[in-house]
């Protein structure tokens, strides 16, 4: 962890969440802030990415308290034909601060390149939102000696050149909902180059950019994992939706 840059703990609900639960959690998590960050305890940026359907009502509990709200994806273009997507503007319209691109399930699923994560988090820009940009080798690429290759890649080619108002997160796809988490030293390694690659993209901005770690972050293991070198925060699936699990992790920080 860098003192310099602040930690964002984000909390990636996938296509998780129906109103009852899910408005529950986001009040709890917003009365959790509040208290910490009046008794000067909150060492981190909070940030709560879930589903569409649920940004609104979302965005309206936490308002006021300190914690952020992005989506998990977005288009490219502002507005037009284009059923079923949802723009950076609007997902800026309705009060988001961060859209979360490129994530592996959209790489994978969605067959999403990494033109098109540029383009979505161009556009992410261009709204006045971060673009938190993933990446992220798969099992078969890591045992290949490629992981540092591939990572480079992508961020060479997912993430804009031109702003550093951007933030990487580095999620090995083999470590995503299965438990296995890749240790501080594997991470440390490729959050390292990672920052080589930044500085090399975006000149000496690139040292503030932030990289997350995500796959398997649990209270448990994040201590461990935010206090390695160049670890700026963490994205977390499965571990937020549950305000004592999540809980747990921003106050590892
Ligand atoms: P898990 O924390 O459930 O492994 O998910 C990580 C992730 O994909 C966050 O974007």
């Amino acid at each position: 962890m860098n003192r310099t840059r602040r930690p964002l703990i984000a909390g990636n609900w996938k296509m998780n969440g129906l109103s009852a639960a899910s408005t529950s959690l986001a009040a709890e998590l917003a009365a959790r802030a509040t208290d910490a960050a009046r008794s000067g305890s909150l060492r981190a940026d909070v940030l709560l990415c879930p589903p569409a359907t649920l940004l609104a009502e979302v965005g309206r509990l936490v308002a006021g308290s300190p914690i952020a709200t992005g989506g998990q994806d977005c288009h490219a273009e502002a507005s037009g034909a284009f059923t079923g997507d949802v723009s950076a503007e609007m997902l800026a319209d309705i009060g988001c601060r961060y859209v979360i691109v490129g994530h592996s399930e959209r790489r994978s699923l969605h067959k999403e390149s990494d033109a098109i994560v540029l383009a979505k988090a161009s556009a992410a820009l261009r709204a006045g939102l971060a673009a938190i940009v993933c990446v992220g080798e798969t099992a078969a690429e890591r045992d290949a000696g490629q992981a540092l290759a591939v990572v480079e890649r992508q961020l060479r080619g997912s993430a804009p050149s031109t702003s550093a108002a951007v933030v990487v997160a580095y999620e090995p796809v083999w470590a995503i909902g299965t438990g296995r988490t890749a240790s501080p030293a594997d991470i440390g390694e490729v959050h390292a180059h990672l920052r080589q690659v930044l500085k090399d993209h975006l000149g000496p901005k690139g040292n503030d950019v932030r990289i997350l770690y995500g796959g398997s972050v649990k209270a448990a293991n994040a201590g461990a994992i935010l206090s390695t070198a160049d670890v700026d925060g963490a994205l977390v699936g499965g571990a937020s939706l549950k305000a004592d699990d999540f809980w747990g992790i921003v106050t590892a920080v």
